[in-house]
This record gives C-alpha cells, structure tokens and sequence, in this order.
C-alpha cells in the first residue's frame, strides 16, 4: 500500500503500515476503542493486553493504521492465510482474516473502519486468498450486522480461553480483483 491520504472525512486521514516504534500508541488506541465493548461486558483481548501483547499479534501479519493530525486514529491487522489458524475454517489454505479493528472512538461512524476494512480486503486478494474472515464475540450484534452489510456471512462458532465469550467466525467471499 503506498501512502495515501483520503480527504473527505473532517481532517485528512492517512492509511499506511504501522512503524515499529508505535506500539505504545496503538495499544493505548485499541483499549480506547474497545472500551465500548468491555463496557458491554466482554473481554476482548483488545480490551486489555499489553504492549508486549500487541506487538506478538501485529508480528502475527501486516498492521495498517489511520493517522490524522498527526495521531493515531485507526487500526486493523490482516493475517495472510498461512498466519490464519486455530478453527476449521481458520486453518484452511484459502482463508485469510483481520483482527485488530479500532477506530477513535470520537471519529467512529465518519468511514474510517470502511477505509481499513477496504485495505484487508485489497491485501487478501493481492496475497490469492478467496476468503477473508474475522471473529467476533456472539453477543456483539451491532457487529455482526455491520459484517454482514459488508458481506460476511456465518460460518461457525469458536471459543478462545482469552476471552469470556463464545465467538463466531464470519467470512467473506472474496470475487475477482
Ligand atoms: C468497528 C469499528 C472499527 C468501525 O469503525 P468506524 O470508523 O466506526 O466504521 P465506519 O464509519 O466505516 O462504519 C462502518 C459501519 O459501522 C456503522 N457504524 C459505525 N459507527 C457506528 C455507531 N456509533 N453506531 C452505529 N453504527 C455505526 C456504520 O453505519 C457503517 O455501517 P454501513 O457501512 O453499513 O453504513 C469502530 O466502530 C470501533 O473501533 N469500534 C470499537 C471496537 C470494535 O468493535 N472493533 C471490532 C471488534 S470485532
């Protein structure tokens, strides 16, 4: 991805690949972002883990962030197919997925998740995955709607240890270029 900056959002908003020396940031971002969620009781990794944490699952694929006034704004880690493990679906050689996926709370709703999401799906195709899929906790309906207005699709039910919640795993077919 080259940098790019997109313009129709209150201050302009650039899309590039996370800097090693970012990862304070961007744990700081991500506990800000899915606070909303712990407040709804569930335990996101996210929600919680440390630096270290976030730098063992950026190092786990390629973490694109949205920087805006010279901030950290947004954030979304895709996990090429060979990197996508630990359910059925997961652990097939076609299937991609993202995790990682936070906006500022104060500039969620302006299409900044949209970009990064566009961003995933761009990278699993160039990588010749034909499935994209993420998880999320069962309870998250707010969630799994706006997946499946984008075109993810159930595929099965996960239970992580981290997390104090059943998960389901959605997917998108990913057609053509
Ligand atoms: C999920 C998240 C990353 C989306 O980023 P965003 O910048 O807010 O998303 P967008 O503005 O591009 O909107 C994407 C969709 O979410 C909807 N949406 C976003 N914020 C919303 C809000 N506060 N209330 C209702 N819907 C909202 C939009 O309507 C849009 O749906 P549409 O494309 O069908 O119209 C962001 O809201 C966030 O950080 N949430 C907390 C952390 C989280 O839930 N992470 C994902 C865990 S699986």
């Amino acid at each position: 991805l080259n940098r790019t900056v997109f313009s129709f959002v209150a201050a302009d908003v650039l899309i590039r690949r996370l800097s090693m020396d970012e990862f304070t940031e961007l744990t700081a971002l991500l506990h800000r972002a899915y606070a909303s969620l712990a407040d709804m009781g569930l335990r996101y990794v996210a929600t919680y883990q440390d630096e270290e944490t976030t730098r063992v699952r950026c190092a786990a694929g390629e973490t694109y962030v949205a920087e805006s006034e010279g901030a950290l704004c947004g954030t979304i880690t895709f996990r090429p197919a060979a990197l996508t493990m630990g359910t059925p679906w997961y652990d097939r050689p076609e299937v991609a997925s993202f995790g990682q996926f936070a906006v500022e709370p104060t500039l969620q709703g302006k299409g900044i998740g949209a970009l990064l999401m566009d961003v995933v799906e761009a990278r699993a195709r160039e990588t010749g995955a034909t499935e994209l899929a993420l998880d999320t906790a069962e309870p998250a309906a707010h969630l799994i709607e706006l997946y499946e207005r984008r075109g993810y699709r159930f595929i099965e039910h996960a239970q992580w240890d981290v997390t104090n919640y059943r998960s389901v795993i959605m997917s998108k077919r990913l057609l053509g270029q």
